[in-house]
């Protein structure tokens, strides 16, 4: 651009410009020769005064400017991203920031940050090593093969949050870990957790301690024999020890939720065989019909039997079960850099149908709902769980990807309807599912329309229907990019008559927070940092153990007879993706937009980012390297 723009120059202009640039240059130049850290650390807003109570060095600021003399030792976890792709950037172009808010900003991220230090503290005091920590008893918990899934998941999250002592602290007690146990393991947790977890620190701590891929590789040896199954669609449950499977049943999510992590295996150690098997499955999928139990392309149902390959029943959720096999079509189409065409058509004609057959408006709201859809008698269930609310985070990057508008309108909607859940109820957080009865077939001309609306509408809405999709969409051009300080949310609006709670309880689930992070990074909306920060204090007042953080039963407690027992409301567990997800997504969404950018980074469905590069995958997969 600049070049061409210099061709098109007088001569006089050339050397006027050529007289600035060698100057830029020499100006550039002495700063690389003569590093100023109090210059550089601006640009670094990860060097603010650690509130880090764990950390006993004293000296992380120095530290940090001492590594960064130059640009190209600047933290891998910066940076847009090469754009080298012909793919979409998918951020929004955020203005300068006024400094007010920037200290706003960073007194949120500094309490999230002290948030996941003292989960961590708590873990690690009373359960290190273990899957889990019992937030209410102090007692370890092993659901997950026991090799410490709590530790590792939250590595990912240490290194975003430039907790450097406490994630060196980990990696001695990596060599511990025995993955070959008597116990049922299951593939899809130990792929997202596990795999995911040593992967992503791999790439995020430059590659520098090998142990991390040697262990997810010595995982990965484990799980490959669960893949030698007709179908090549590997078994729900595995027993390493035994080396036999629990069951032939498995879940549309499990066995469509490896390939980002079995691919990333293949990319960092030249070992073609994940990569394969990955593949295999994607092949597997994409050739489905009717004769396997498939009665609409796209919309796989859930239940599998991976020794006959067909599905066992016509129900399709983005919900539990089916979820990240959706996602995982998208994110393998985005970490290659649109690389596989394969990849993007599939989502594509998941994304077609779904909002064809599956989703549902509720009159007078501008809430929508994703159910549960049986695809053989086209019939939809009535009730959404919080699983589901991944969903508006991955129809806004599809929407960007393929040049979709409709279906940014589609993920504000959805995630409206999310946030509702958290912000309805007495303890602002939401339950696990809910239920709302009154619904129609989704309908952008009528969506978010009372009857009084639709009336005065009605001369036009019987018209050509793309007219007026154009006006609806184009009136929503992006733009909100504001840094206020005393922002005031809406208030929220009643309930819906047919809505209710289906499951009361809250998991410490991240899908909400996740996609407030993707939609604020996508449209500058600083209207999702403020739902984040609401859900934020609501964690932190009913979840907050003397410990740690725990999950709790009832998210509509009655507040005038129960005012006082948060306690009472607690449950005694804290699953892994507190720190690996939850915590983490909302740090990021008030870090500067540089910091693991949308551009950069794809994040596996436990949160693991993982780089963004130009693949050519015919070549890993012939085991050639990279
Ligand atoms: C729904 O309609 C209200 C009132 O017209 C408007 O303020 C709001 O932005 C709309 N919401 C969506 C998601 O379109
Ligand atoms: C407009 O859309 C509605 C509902 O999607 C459909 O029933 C109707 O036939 C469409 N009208 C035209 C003119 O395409
Ligand atoms: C509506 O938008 C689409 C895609 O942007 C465009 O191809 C089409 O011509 C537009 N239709 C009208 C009537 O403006
Ligand atoms: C963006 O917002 C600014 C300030 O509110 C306004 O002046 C400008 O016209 C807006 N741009 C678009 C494209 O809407
Ligand atoms: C209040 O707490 C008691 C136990 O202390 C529980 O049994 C009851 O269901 C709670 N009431 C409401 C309205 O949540
Ligand atoms: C909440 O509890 C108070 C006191 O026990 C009771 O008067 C009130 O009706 C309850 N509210 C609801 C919504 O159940
Ligand atoms: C990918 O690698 C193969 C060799 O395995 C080569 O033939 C092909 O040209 C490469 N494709 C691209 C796009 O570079």
């Amino acid at each position: 651009m600049f070049l061409s723009y210099a061709i098109k120059l007088s001569k006089r202009w050339k050397i006027i410009l050529f007289t600035l640039c060698a100057l830029i240059l020499l100006g550039h130049l002495w700063i690389l020769a003569y590093p100023r850290p109090s210059l550089i650390s601006n640009h670094n807003p990860n060097s603010l005064p650690p509130m880090d109570k764990v950390n006993k060095e004293e000296n992380v600021i120095t530290q940090i400017e001492e590594e960064l003399p130059t640009p190209e030792k600047k933290s891998i976890l910066f940076g847009f991203g090469g754009f080298l792709s012909k793919l979409p950037k998918l951020q929004y172009d955020f203005g300068p920031e006024p400094i007010e808010f920037t200290e706003f900003r960073e007194k949120r991220r500094e309490a999230i940050k002290k948030s996941f230090i003292h989960g961590w503290k708590g873990y690690k005091t009373y359960a290190l090593g273990h899957d889990e920590l019992r937030p209410l008893s102090n007692k370890p918990k092993n659901p997950f093969g026991g090799w410490g899934a709590t530790m590792i998941d939250s590595l990912s999250t240490m290194l975003i949050m430039e907790l450097t002592d406490e994630f060196l602290s980990v990696i001695p007690r990596l060599h511990k870990i025995n993955f070959k146990v008597d116990e049922e393991i299951s593939v899809f947790e130990s792929t997202i957790r596990y795999l995911g977890g040593f992967l992503s620190a791999y790439e995020l701590s430059d590659r520098k301690h090998d142990i991390l891929l040697q262990k997810a590789n010595k995982l990965a040896q484990e799980l490959l024999p669960a893949f030698d199954t007709p179908s090549g669609l590997p078994h729900h449950l595995w027993n390493p020890l035994k080396n036999k499977p629990n069951n032939d049943e498995t879940l549309i999510a499990e066995v469509g939720t490896i390939q980002l992590e079995f691919m990333m295996l293949s990319q960092l150690t030249g070992n073609p065989i994940y990569g394969q098997k990955a593949q295999a499955i994607t092949d597997y999928l994409d050739n489905m019909g009717y004769e396997h139990g498939l009665y609409i392309q796209g919309l796989f149902p859930t239940v599998i039997n991976v020794q006959r390959g067909h599905f066992k029943d016509a129900i399709s959720t983005f919900g539990a079960m089916g979820d990240s096999a959706f996602e995982y079509f998208l994110k393998e189409y985005l970490l290659m850099n649109g690389a596989v065409p394969q990849y993007g058509q599939m989502y594509i004609r998941s994304i077609k149908n779904m909002k064809k057959y599956m989703l549902r408006q509720v009159p007078g709201y501008d809430l929508l709902m994703l159910p549960p859809f049986d695809t053989q008698y086209k019939t939809h269930r009535d009730a959404m769980d919080h699983l589901t609310c991944f969903v508006p985070g991955m129809l806004a990057m599809g929407s960007k990807t393929f040049n979709e508008p409709e279906d940014m309108e589609i993920a504000k909607g959805l995630l409206e309807t999310c946030v509702y859940m958290y912000r309805i109820t007495s303890t602002g957080l939401s339950p696990e599912s809910w239920v709302i009865s009154n619904t129609e077939s989704y309908n952008p001309l009528t969506f978010n329309k009372t009857k009084n609306d639709l009336a005065k509408l009605r001369d036009w809405w019987y018209e050509d229907n793309k007219t007026v999709i154009n006006q609806t969409y184009t009136s929503q051009e992006e733009n909100k990019s504001g840094y206020v300080i005393d922002y005031e949310l809406p208030l929220v609006r009643e309930r819906p008559r047919s809505l209710y709670f289906g499951d009361k309880r809250y998991m410490l689930r991240p899908e909400t927070i996740e996609s407030l992070f993707i939609l604020y990074r996508m449209t500058g909306d600083q209207k999702y940092q403020e739902y984040g920060w609401e859900i934020y204090k609501a964690i932190e007042k009913w979840c907050k153990t003397k410990s740690a953080y725990a999950a709790i039963r009832n998210v509509d407690v009655n507040l005038t007879a129960n005012n006082t027992n948060i306690e009472f409301n607690q449950i005694d567990s804290m699953e892994s993706f507190l720190f690996a997800e939850t915590f983490k997504y909302l740090y990021l969404l008030f870090s500067p937009p540089e910091i693991v950018s949308l551009d950069k980074f794809i994040f596996n469905t436990e949160a693991h980012p993982f780089v963004r590069k130009q693949w050519n995958w015919s070549r890993i997969l012939k085991g050639e390297g990279e």
